[in-house]
């Protein structure tokens, strides 16, 4: 979908042009002329190792990543070992953290053996002072280091290092701006992620996104619908529009547009059969977004609704702003017009302060609103949240027994649900042919729960009806019908 004739036509014979994208296009062509003599030395293509950490954004952005470095004329492998290894990291939780320390040190040999190699690293992470400290004084055979701001700079970045040879560093403390129609790559070629705002206003007393990510900033619906329709007449069929909370999508624009106004026109799109998006925070969720969710023959039928803690009192301490009772009234609301609604959640457990009794709340709820899945955390202390420096840090095995208790109860639930399903008919997009068995195609329904049927290759990247024939807890098997 990009036009990489854009950046072959780009002149390099002058300075570098100040206006992006065109600085960037300038950078990867200079990029590229370096790359083509390193290829002619070593006599073969030069390969990438991408490590993506974290959530859709962490992913997105690796997708811009990497179109950058195949157009300089790196080659993504999957090996842990490669001409330039990138690690574009997470922080959202400790461990994390410690997965990033402990692949830096495994590459400190590997580099001796490779002197070549190049290795970036970028990401959340990165946005944190005592990361890139460390990294400088532990890890100082790491060239490039850029953040979550700057990604779309990587080319200039690059080229800075091949001038310098040295260690290049690149933060930048907030955005300054969007920066469209940068080239990108995809992983599937039909279904994408599509971003309509980045950043966060929301500071959850817990969560580190807002400090790492800046603050909330949406794209101009013309732009969205733009990208949204390029995909679809590039054979996308599904989706994703991505934010760390698409309920306030619009909040930062002049324009009068909202999330449900935008879902509208999305759904406009010729070609295009399925909408996703990730994630709505349950106090910004509108009824206009109900009725549109309703009414919409292309929305999926699954809700990602975080709540975080079942109850009221843990959920001000995070500051959440919504209550248990708003939280479960929501539910009813949206499952009135929707009976048939797939919902999900994320759960923390162990936020300071936390007793057997908010623990009982949390279990309650889940409970109530029988989730399809839950996604569970120990609660992790992020430096320089408000959460960090809260009295009644909750001890590690309290923690710990009371994810036990809530892993059990939701794998029941699930059960139960899937259980309940077996016998039915629905949509799968087929995405790929299953790792452990080649005969098999893996796909994914509306709810988006995961279905495995017999299938070919012909099936992948098509919409198939498919009978659910066995529930086998989180998953279903089935055949196409
Ligand atoms: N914007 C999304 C969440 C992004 S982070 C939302 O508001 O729902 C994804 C999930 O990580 C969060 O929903 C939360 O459950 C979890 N999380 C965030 N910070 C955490 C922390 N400090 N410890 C444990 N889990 C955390
Ligand atoms: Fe973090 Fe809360 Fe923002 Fe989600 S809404 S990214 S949990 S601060
Ligand atoms: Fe992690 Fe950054 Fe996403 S901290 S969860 S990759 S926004």
């Amino acid at each position: 979908m990009f036009d990489f004739g854009l950046i072959d036509r780009t002149d390099i014979s002058g300075e570098a042009p100040a206006e992006e994208p065109a600085r960037q296009y300038y950078f990867m062509k200079k990029c590229r002329l370096w790359a083509q003599e390193e290829e002619k030395k070593l006599g073969r293509k030069l390969t990438l190792s991408m490590q993506t950490m974290g959530c859709q954004m962490n992913a997105r952005d690796s997708e811009k990543l990497e179109a950058i470095l195949a157009f300089i004329g790196y080659e993504a492998v999957d090996e842990a070992a490669a001409d330039f290894i990138l690690y574009n990291t997470c922080t959202v939780r400790e461990n994390a953290n410690l997965k990033v320390y402990g692949r830096l040190g495994y590459m400190k040999n590997q580099k001796k053996k490779n002197p070549r190699m190049k290795i970036a690293m970028c990401g959340c992470m990165m946005q944190e002072l005592s990361v890139v400290e460390k990294i400088k004084k532990s890890y100082p055979f790491v060239d490039m280091i850029f953040g979550t701001h700057n990604v779309y700079k990587l080319a200039e970045i690059f080229y800075t290092h091949l001038q310098s040879e040295r260690m290049v560093l690149d933060v930048w403390k907030e955005a300054e701006g969007i920066v469209e129609d940068l080239p990108s790559v995809r992983k599937f070629p039909f279904k994408a992620g599509v971003n309509i705002m980045y950043g966060c206003n929301n500071f959850c007393s817990y969560c580190i996104v807002p400090y790492v990510r800046g603050r909330e900033r949406s794209r101009q619906p013309e732009e969205i619908l733009r990208e949204v329709r390029e995909l679809a007449a590039d054979g996308v069929v599904e989706v994703m529009l991505l934010g760390q909370n698409v309920n306030s999508y619009g909040n930062t624009l002049e324009a009068d547009v909202n999330f449900a106004q935008l879902l509208r026109e999305v759904e406009k799109t010729d070609g295009l059969e399925r909408i996703r998006f990730m994630t709505s925070h349950p106090k910004d969720l509108s009824e206009e977004l109900i009725d549109v969710m309703a009414g919409s023959t292309k929305i999926c039928s699954h809700l990602h609704l975080p709540i975080q803690s079942g109850s009221t009192r843990i959920l001000r301490e995070m500051n959440r702003r919504y209550t248990k009772e708003d939280y479960l009234n929501l539910v009813a609301r949206i499952r009135e017009r929707m009976p048939d609604i797939s919902l999900t959640t994320d759960l923390i457990v162990g936020f300071p302060g936390e007793t057997e009794e908010d623990f009982l709340e949390t279990l309650d709820v889940v409970r109530r609103v029988r989730y399809d899945s839950v996604y569970s955390f120990i609660y992790s202390r992020r430096t320089g949240t408000p959460a960090a420096a809260m009295e009644g840090q909750v001890p590690e095995e309290v923690a710990k027994g009371r994810f036990q208790r809530l892993l059990e109860a939701i794998r029941n639930i699930s059960k139960e649900i899937t259980e309940e399903q077996v016998g039915r008919e629905a949509e799968a997009l087929m995405e790929e042919i299953n790792g452990h068995d080649p005969s098999l195609v893996t796909g994914r329904l509306s709810s988006n729960a995961v279905v495995h049927c017999k299938g070919t290759p012909a099936c992948i990247g098509k919409i198939c009806r498919v009978r659910l024939t066995e529930s086998r807890g989180f998953y279903f098997m089935g055949e196409i019908v």
